[in-house]
């Protein structure tokens, strides 16, 4: 298998793609912790079991007003995890010194608002481009890979290019909303822009990850596309777990992205 990340060898022609790498997003383990304000459930208690059921990583998302992940948490997963830490955050003065006191595996800096429940869409890149390559360059001086969480669109890779980030994940978040309204012909559409921006991302030498409200019912069109080196999934899998265990939860998804990986891509096909 070729060790570079796109499914070209070569000669350029398509082998099988890379493994795609399963990060899973521990944040509403500690939502439900908080919920009584105690220690259970604990997220690294979550976060091995995570990593027995197949997980590659566990991702973290330290939010300004840590409604779930606390400072202590992402103290313990970085200095007892046996994987790497995904730390998601605002790109602010205040989670750029934390990052740099904790070197995670990677940083993915998301938007936040207050009033959202969760990430509702993709960073501005092309708005922000003065702050953000600054910003970038500071994680990556400290060692920490950078992604940007982004809406899958060309301009903003562009944009994510030219700020020197490692990696985009593309917000699979509308395309997860269409497939539960059974909207075929928003499914189809939503599911050609990560197409094309995945090719487009990996062309420009980034790393391309994606996440946001993946199911067992959408793993697999995404895990399809080649250029896919990682996805991010959490809500779903902590909501599965209730039912039969968290690494059950987390062996069955990652069997669903192994499979996906041995059927071929086809542009159109969306199941
Ligand atoms: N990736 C990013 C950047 C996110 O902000 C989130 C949500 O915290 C996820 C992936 C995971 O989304 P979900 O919890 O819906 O699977």
């Amino acid at each position: 298998m070729p060790a570079h990340r796109n499914s070209l060898n070569p000669e350029g022609s398509p082998t099988r793609p890379a493994p795609l790498r399963l990060g899973v997003n521990i944040d509403h383990v500690a939502t439900l912790r908080n919920a009584r304000g105690g220690v259970h459930p604990d997220p690294l208690r979550a976060a091995h079991l995570a990593i027995e059921g197949g997980a590659d990583g566990i991702t973290a998302h330290l939010r300004e007003d840590r409604r779930h992940i606390s400072d202590t948490d992402i103290s313990r997963l970085k200095n007892e995890l046996t994987r790497p830490l995904n730390l998601e955050m605002a790109a602010t003065d205040e989670m750029l010194q934390i990052a740099i006191r904790h070197v995670p595996n990677a940083c993915c800096l998301v938007p936040e608002r207050r009033e959202e429940r969760t990430t509702e869409g993709g960073l501005d890149v092309q708005g922000s481009v003065k702050t953000l390559k600054p910003f970038v360059a500071k994680l990556q001086d400290a060692g920490i890979r950078v992604s940007l969480f982004i809406e899958p669109d060309i301009k903003t890779i562009e944009a994510a290019a030219a700020v020197g980030a490692d990696i985009v994940e593309l917000h699979t978040g509308r395309y997860c909303n269409l497939a539960l309204e059974h909207d075929a012909a928003g499914v189809a559409r939503e599911l050609e822009r990560h197409a094309k921006a995945a090719r487009a991302a990996a062309a420009a030498g980034l790393e391309v990850h994606a996440g946001h409200g993946l199911t067992y019912n959408t793993v697999k069109p995404i895990s399809r596309m080649p250029e896919m080196a990682e996805l991010n999934i959490g809500h779903f899998l902590i909501g599965e777990a209730i039912f039969g265990g968290l690494s059950a939860a987390v062996r069955r998804m990652r069997l669903l992205m192994d499979e996906a990986r041995d059927e071929p891509f086809r542009v159109g096909r969306t199941g």
